[in-house]
């Protein structure tokens, strides 16, 4: 099923990418923005509920500010919030991101799991990334922030990662630009790819869902058919979007 969230700013909602954490607008309006797009999650049944620790994402996001080193980065920090609110919702296992780049967009969703923003206990935090000079970067971001290697970075094909996956994917957040021929259309082909693996219930978020859409176009078709998953929302809160998906 197609439905979306839209925040009345996203159009207008726009950062620095390389000052992604200065803030652009009061904390209670990214704070408000966030709950009400989770609660339209809910609604839909997409989450089985909204509460997380908003005092957990901040240590989160002042540990990356002072440790990672990140050239640039699209994470907003509404989009920030709303992807570590739905791992800390949720509470995967297992979680797999593929296309982490320096690891910020990986560590949005890891940060639930590992380091200060820490709510539950996970099994493997895994983050994906094809170009092996920026898997070393991001791998050494991720070690500062967590020394127990439940989150790692891998330099790998997220296709083949996903498919050789050797148990269960309670999380799938895609955001792997792919060859220049096909972009952002990779999407499908690892979600395709992890299907199998998907547990009843997983979560799978795709970046880029409004800045990229003509491009997800098949993506976004398989995800929003009933088909496939229970209930697929668009979360308009800043001009990238997050397609959030319920297997
Ligand atoms: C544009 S970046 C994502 C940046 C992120 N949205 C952010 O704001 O930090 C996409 C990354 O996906 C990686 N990538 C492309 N195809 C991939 C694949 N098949 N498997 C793993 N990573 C891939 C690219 O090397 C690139 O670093």
């Amino acid at each position: 099923m197609s439905l979306s969230y839209e925040a009345p700013d996203w159009a207008s909602y726009r950062i620095d990418y390389k000052q992604a954490y200065v803030g652009v607008e009061p904390l209670e309006q990214e704070i408000a923005v966030v709950d009400a797009g989770l609660a339209a999650l809910l609604e839909a049944g997409i989450i089985d509920h909204t509460a997380y620790d908003g005092d957990k994402l901040l240590a989160h996001r002042q540990f990356v500010v002072d440790h990672f080193e990140i050239p640039w980065t699209a994470i907003t920090p509404r989009m920030q919030r709303l992807i570590y609110a739905l791992n800390a919702i949720t509470r995967p296992a297992n979680m797999i991101a593929a296309g982490v780049f320096c690891g910020n967009t990986f560590i949005s969703n890891a940060g639930a799991g590992v380091g200060p923003g820490k709510c539950y206990d996970a099994e493997a935090l895994v983050g994906l990334e094809i170009k092996p000079e920026e898997a070393e970067r991001a791998e050494r971001n991720v070690r500062r922030i967590d020394p127990t290697g439940i989150a790692r970075v891998v330099a790998a094909d997220a296709i083949a990662y996903v498919r050789d996956w050797p148990t269960g994917i309670d999380l799938l957040y895609l955001d792997a630009d792919g060859t220049p021929e096909q972009g952002k259309g990779v999407y499908l082909t690892i979600l395709e790819a992890a299907l199998d693996k998907l547990t009843p219930g997983a979560l799978v978020l795709a970046h880029n869902s409004i800045n990229c859409a003509p491009r997800l176009g098949q993506y976004l078709a398989y995800v929003r058919d009933s088909a496939n998953m229970k209930a697929s929302m668009n979360m308009m809160v800043d001009g990238e979007g997050l397609e959030v998906s319920r297997f």
